[in-house]
């Protein structure tokens, strides 16, 4: 039977989980901005207080990632990969082109401005919330359980951080996302048109 082992990401591994991200996220605005862009994006969460980042091992080889960081990241991550974004977006213009970028670049206008980079803004659960910013596994192990191994372990270290909550955005669409976050006891929180938002609470000792 195959072992799934799950441990914090280490900066040396960060070129092939990238790698994993590009692959599994195919098609969206931030694989296509490239994989230089997706290493400094999931780099960032290594180094954050309070924000988790993980990875899974199946028999020995990375096969997912996770990143988790506390709500309201927004901004500083912003401010910190701004030159990044920038240089991405010079390297690879055609994102322009992506159904999602006139949103994405809304949203950073209005986080500029001190302004939610949500228009609805969300209402939370009580207390203090995490967000699962992205999970991704290498579409050649899917459905081998490394995603539920993924989002079981980020359960238990946001609930060592003390955090009360975990929330999650999805795209309509995404019904495996969505089956899977179901199946793992996360609960519909909003919805607007292109987007779900989901929820689990979290109980502390
Ligand atoms: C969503 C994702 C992380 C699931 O990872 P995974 O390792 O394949 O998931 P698991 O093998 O642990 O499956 C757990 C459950 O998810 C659901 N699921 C996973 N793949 C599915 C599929 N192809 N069809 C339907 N349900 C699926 C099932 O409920 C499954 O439980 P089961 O196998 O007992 O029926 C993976 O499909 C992925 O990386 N998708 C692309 C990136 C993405 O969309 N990320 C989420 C963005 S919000």
């Amino acid at each position: 039977m195959s072992e799934i082992k799950v441990s914090t990401i280490k900066n040396e591994e960060l070129k092939f989980i990238a790698g994993i991200h590009m692959e599994s996220f195919k098609g969206y605005m931030n694989a296509m901005l490239g994989k230089r862009y997706v290493r400094n994006f999931i780099a960032w969460f290594i180094d954050q207080p309070q924000c988790i980042s993980i990875k899974a091992e199946l028999d020995g080889s990375i096969a997912g990632y996770l990143v988790g960081a506390p709500i309201g990241y927004e901004p500083s991550m912003n401010s910190a990969l701004m030159s990044s974004n920038l240089l991405a977006l010079l390297t690879h213009p055609r994102v322009i082109l992506h159904p999602s970028f006139r949103y994405a670049i809304w949203a950073k206008l209005r986080l500029l401005v001190g302004l939610n980079a949500i228009k609805n803004e969300i209402r939370n659960p009580e207390g203090k919330g995490i967000s699962l910013v992205g999970i991704g596994v290498a579409p050649e192990n899917s459905r081998k359980g490394v995603g539920d191994a993924l989002i079981r372990e980020f359960e238990l270290l946001a609930t060592k951080l003390g955090f009360n909550f975990m929330r999650l955005s999805v795209y309509r669409h995404n019904n495996i996302a969505l089956n899977f976050y179901k199946k793992n006891g996360w609960l519909e929180l909003q919805t607007t048109k292109n987007v779900i938002y989901l929820f689990k609470p979290l109980i502390q000792p």
